[in-house]
């Protein structure tokens, strides 16, 4: 786990040793990722047992993820599919989704995942063409100004009961400090508001990690 503004230091140290219980590549694929300038662009190891949970929980075979960099939350989603499942993964960078490519190809589940290396609206724009409601998952964690797009996007693409999961929606706490004014704090802001009011979901966000807000279309 890496350190949390959201616990004191003592039941922070105390939670890393009972929560997590992280897969050993999952573990290999976050030592590599630490040595990148980048590195605190991945998900924490609590998220990515929670979402591999999620997953399990309501059987999604078809998932979206907006946000791959190298790769640890496509893998764990990719790890908790059944073996026919599917997982569109959009990204702009190749560098990084290289490193994801090779995970994917060592875990053995290289074949449930499509990369694409575009824009994620082009793409999620394009998967809409062929029609709605046929994702049951998204998790969204890339660009915070491109949130309110993807959320539309995404909640076109599942299927009533489907799940969005969210991801930095507290931001280390930016967000609820009035001085931090600038654009990814305020787009996160604007998204946690824009959620609350959705009537079109049941949501919940939840103080995991970096904050987690899940999304549950009605
Ligand atoms: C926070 S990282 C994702 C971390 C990843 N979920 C993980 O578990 O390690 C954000 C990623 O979003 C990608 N990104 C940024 N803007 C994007 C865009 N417009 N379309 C698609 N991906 C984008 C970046 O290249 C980066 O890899």
């Amino acid at each position: 786990m890496s350190e949390s503004f959201l616990f004191p230091e003592q039941l922070g140290a105390y939670y890393a040793r009972v929560a997590v219980r992280e897969f050993p590549l999952l573990t290999r694929l976050r030592e590599e990722t630490a040595k990148l300038p980048s590195a605190g662009m991945q998900i924490a190891a609590e998220e990515g047992q929670f979402l591999d949970l999620l997953i399990r929980l309501i059987g999604a075979r078809r998932c979206v993820e907006v946000g791959v960099f190298t790769g640890y939350s496509s893998l764990v989603t990719a790890l908790a599919l059944p073996a026919d499942g599917f997982l569109l993964a959009c990204d702009i960078n190749p560098q990084t989704t290289a490193i994801a490519r090779r995970y994917w190809a060592e875990a053995g589940v290289a074949d449930r995942v499509r990369l694409e290396l575009a824009p994620a609206v082009q793409t999620l724009d394009a998967e809409l063409a062929k029609g709605e409601g046929h994702y049951d998952f998204a998790f969204i964690d890339a660009d915070k100004t491109g949130y309110l797009d993807y959320y539309e996007r995404c909640l076109r693409l599942l299927r009533p009961g489907g799940l969005i999961a969210v991801d930095n929606t507290l931001w280390s706490g930016s967000v609820a400090d009035p001085r931090q004014r600038d654009p990814d704090t305020q787009a996160i802001r604007a998204f946690n508001d824009h959620v609350r009011a959705d009537q079109r979901v049941d949501f919940c966000l939840v103080p995991i990690a970096d904050g987690v807000t899940l999304a549950r279309k009605r």
